[in-house]
């Protein structure tokens, strides 16, 4: 450790003892032997000046290189000033252990104080070894696989001098049209807040000074995922409940699980920038929640407050953003440059500043890293734990699990394992760069296994493979979509002829991997470009075909729900994709996957989802059935193409006997039901049981479902399982539009089934 470390660490120790009033004289006390981060934070923050401490306040992206600044906007060598000087707190995507050393050596060696940085990064499904994109991951509904698969992406990370990933992405949404769906747990906030805090406790786990976890970020800070239209960025009007009962569960979640940061959103939400919201970020997250961590800003979104018209000038914005309780400010620059004299002008109390400065400290505590900034930054451990082998393993297994069946006519899939011909179309298929899928930014182009070499593994079929049509016209990450999705059909011919042949067609189809992501929003989420056409033209000619999807988002995928046998949806699946595509292709691994988003049977049903309100006219008037006056589309029904919780399995399941203990029930008493379900197929296969309620009758209106409880089970042929759910006060609760939590007496309904659309119900009374 150098000695403007060691130098710090003595000057607190000093203040420290002479802030003590009693007869201690243990000079030799270290720093780090101070018990309470609490007191680490206060001691440190007096000997700081109003500009340090902003500058904890302060965020760059990386300009660093391990061997100096590198071009960033032009700006790289301020930046370089304003390290030395002790004005940056935090930087994001520098990694590798050499470029965090380098940086931080810096901010240790040359800063008057040498307080370490926090370097953040966009680890959202793995480092260099990729699991499945988020939504996918969700579909698993595995929460011990989702945890596992955080905490291989926090070893890697960390490994590589990372110390804080800018996730989970905890944002509900139910817009298939945004493009950042992928990046997140789907539609329900029942399952969004079990994964959130599965994906929490990956990251961070029980230990944050763990050499191998990193502080983990909830957001977006709120409704982000609410965009109006799903457009990229747009406005959001959402009601209370809406608000309480389905945004905020999910925070609120990984608040509890110790989240250490949040980042805000975007968007506004009742015509104030969530960036400058006190009403969510002070009033709700720091007041009513009791958050202990920071908030950090999205991207450069103080600075668009001002083009909101929401603040006149920079100055304006910073005040804003700082009193309503955003503690970090990510790449706007504003806070370095406005807040120091805001403070002098007495227009912010320095005590803001303190509070905000205070929460970014104790979590550079929390991590370890007064003890041992260099502690990420350890070679050996960097070129042992990034790409092990055994990651690799679970990745797959985590992929596997990601797999939802969503339709298998006369058993066509598992496919034989020997003596068929398959023809394998689609430039998908051929794919090792768009199954890393968005949000892959360490790992290396090109490197995830493609269905075709998967299905290469198996030896017993002649297999063939056809292009028939790429997706795109070039590389999409950082082009717009709408401009390069193909017209080109010159090789549908060669795609058609062969599959004439075969015993059965395999057609990879669907989005590319960088289709969907940040700012990838469609009006149109049919399948890009000229594949549906090409899956019509190999229909015409062969009709066993199985449809693999690969996507970030819920596809309309009608046509092909009425005419394809077989549809496997495998979205992105991160390094290992291939094989596991082909290990469910070829019945190695049975699916289990249920989908945590509706899929619509066009655009235009959007938003659907499965806890949606009754309305007064939910259905074609039993006296009248000729008048027109309900709540329906002239043109396509009301029901989904698939419904929330849906999935396949190669075996079949009989849900029976669900029982309830008794049919009333005190406010304070736990409900316990039970429901045997028995494996009625020829496989061993697992079942995601989903246990939905209603409530009949309540102050504000509630959905016609709420799903409330889940178990994945494994079954044997012929076995039968039961398995038991307790409901009490809270699973019965919602909250009022004031944001109050209540739980009122009246009638419920239980639904239990494999899927959202189950009627298998009973009824209960509250008192
Ligand atoms: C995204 C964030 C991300 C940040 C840093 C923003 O554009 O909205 O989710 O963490 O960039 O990369």
């Amino acid at each position: 450790m150098n000695i403007k470390f060691k130098l710090i660490q003595y000057i607190i120790v000093i203040i420290m003892f002479m802030a003590c009033t009693d007869n201690h004289n243990e000079k030799t006390i270290t720093y780090s032997k101070i018990d309470s981060i609490n007191e680490k934070v206060d001691s440190l923050i007096k000997i700081m000046t109003l500009k340090e401490k902003i500058g904890q306040m302060n965020q760059y992206n990386g300009f660093w290189d391990v061997t100096g600044p590198v071009p960033d906007n032009g700006d790289a060598e301020i930046k370089y000033e304003h390290l030395k000087n002790g004005l940056v707190g935090s930087m994001l995507s520098v990694r590798g252990t050499k470029a965090v050393r380098a940086v931080q050596k810096i901010a240790i060696e040359e800063s008057r104080l040498g307080i370490p940085l926090i370097i953040g990064f966009d680890v959202i499904h793995g480092y260099k070894t990729l699991s499945p994109i988020p939504l996918a991951e969700a579909a698993s509904w595995d929460l011990e696989a989702i945890e596992k698969s955080a905490q291989v992406a926090a070893a890697e990370a960390s490994a590589a001098g990372i110390n804080w990933t800018f996730a989970p992405m905890v944002d509900i949404s139910r817009d298939p049209r945004w493009g950042r769906v992928m990046e997140g747990a789907g539609e329900d906030p029942f399952l969004g807040s079990k994964i959130a805090v599965a994906r929490v406790k990956g990251f961070q786990g029980d230990d944050l000074s763990a050499v191998n976890t990193i502080a983990a970020c909830a957001k977006h800070f709120a409704a982000y995922g609410f965009s109006e239209a799903g457009k990229e960025y747009n406005t959001v009007d959402i009601g209370n409940s809406t608000l309480h009962n389905i945004v905020l569960p999910p925070f609120k979640a990984a608040v509890n699980a110790d989240v250490k940061t949040l980042m805000n959103a975007f968007n506004e939400h009742d015509g104030v920038p969530a960036t400058g919201n006190e009403y969510l970020l002070r009033n709700i997250l720091k007041d009513k929640w009791d958050f202990k961590g920071f908030v950090i800003t999205d991207w450069a979104s103080i600075k668009e407050m001002v083009v909101w018209g929401y603040t006149k000038d920079k100055r304006d914005a910073a005040k804003m953003a700082a009193l309503a309780g955003s503690d970090m400010d990510m790449e706007s620059h504003i806070y370095v440059s406005e807040l120091e004299q805001l403070v002098k002008d007495g227009v912010i109390d320095e005590k803001i500043i303190d509070e905000a400065a205070s929460r970014i400290l104790a979590v550079k505590f929390e991590l370890g890293l007064f003890d041992d900034p260099y502690r990420y930054c350890d070679e050996a451990r960097e070129k042992e734990v990034v790409n092990n082998p055994e990651h690799l393993d679970a990745v797959l297994d985590m992929a596997k699990k990601s797999i939802v069946l969503l339709k298998n006519e006369n058993d066509l899939l598992p496919l034989k394992k020997e003596g068929q011909n398959i023809v394998l179309i689609g430039a998908l298929a051929n794919e090792k760069n768009s199954p890393l899928g968005s949000w892959r930014i360490a790992s290396k182009d090109n490197t995830g296994v493609s269905v075709l070499e998967g299905m290469q593994n198996y030896k017993g079929n002649n297999l063939v493979y056809k292009k028939g049509a790429d997706v795109t016209v070039g590389d999409t990450q950082f082009v717009d979509e709408l401009t390069i999705n193909t017209t080109d059909k010159s090789e549908f011919k060669d795609a058609i002829d062969a599959a004439k042949k075969a015993d059965v067609v395999v057609m990879v189809l669907g989005e590319h991997g960088f289709q969907s992501g940040e700012a990838r929003s469609r009006t149109d989420i049919d399948l890009p470009g000229v594949q549906q056409e090409l899956l019509e033209e190999v229909y015409k000619i062969n009709k066993n075909i199985v449809l693999v999807l690969n996507n970030g988002r819920p596809l309309s995928i009608t046509w092909a729900d009425k005419h394809i046998p077989a549809i496997l949806e495998t979205w992105q699946l991160g390094t290992q994709a291939g094989h596991a595509v082909a290990q469910v292709l070829y019945g190695d691994y049975n699916p289990s996957g249920k989908l945590p988003m509706t899929f619509p049977r066009n655009v235009g049903q959007i938003p659907i989802y499965y806890n949606h309100k009754n309305t007064g006219r939910p259905v074609r008037d039993a006296y009248n059935p000729d008048l027109v006056f309900w709540s329906h589309y002239s043109d396509v029904e009301n029901t989904p193409l698939y419904p929330f919780g849906y999935g396949l399995s190669y075996t079949t399941f009989k849900y029976e006997n669900l029982a309830l203990e008794k049919t009333v029930f005190s406010i304070n008493e736990n409900i316990n039901l039970s429901i045997d379900i028995t494996n009625t197929g020829k496989m061993t296969g697992k079942e995601v049981v989903q246990l939905y309620i209603r409530d009949l009758v309540a102050s504000t209106t509630r959905p016609v479902k709420e799903l409330k409880g889940f178990e994945l089970i494994e079954l044997q042929v012929g076995e039968t399982k039961t398995v038991n759910f307790v409901l009490n006060k809270a699973s019965l609760g919602f909250y009022s539009n004031q944001g109050d939590f209540i739980t009122e007496p009246g009638e419920f309904e239980i639904f239990v089934g494999g899927n959202s659309n189950t009627t298998l119900n009973t009824r209960f009374e509250l008192k």
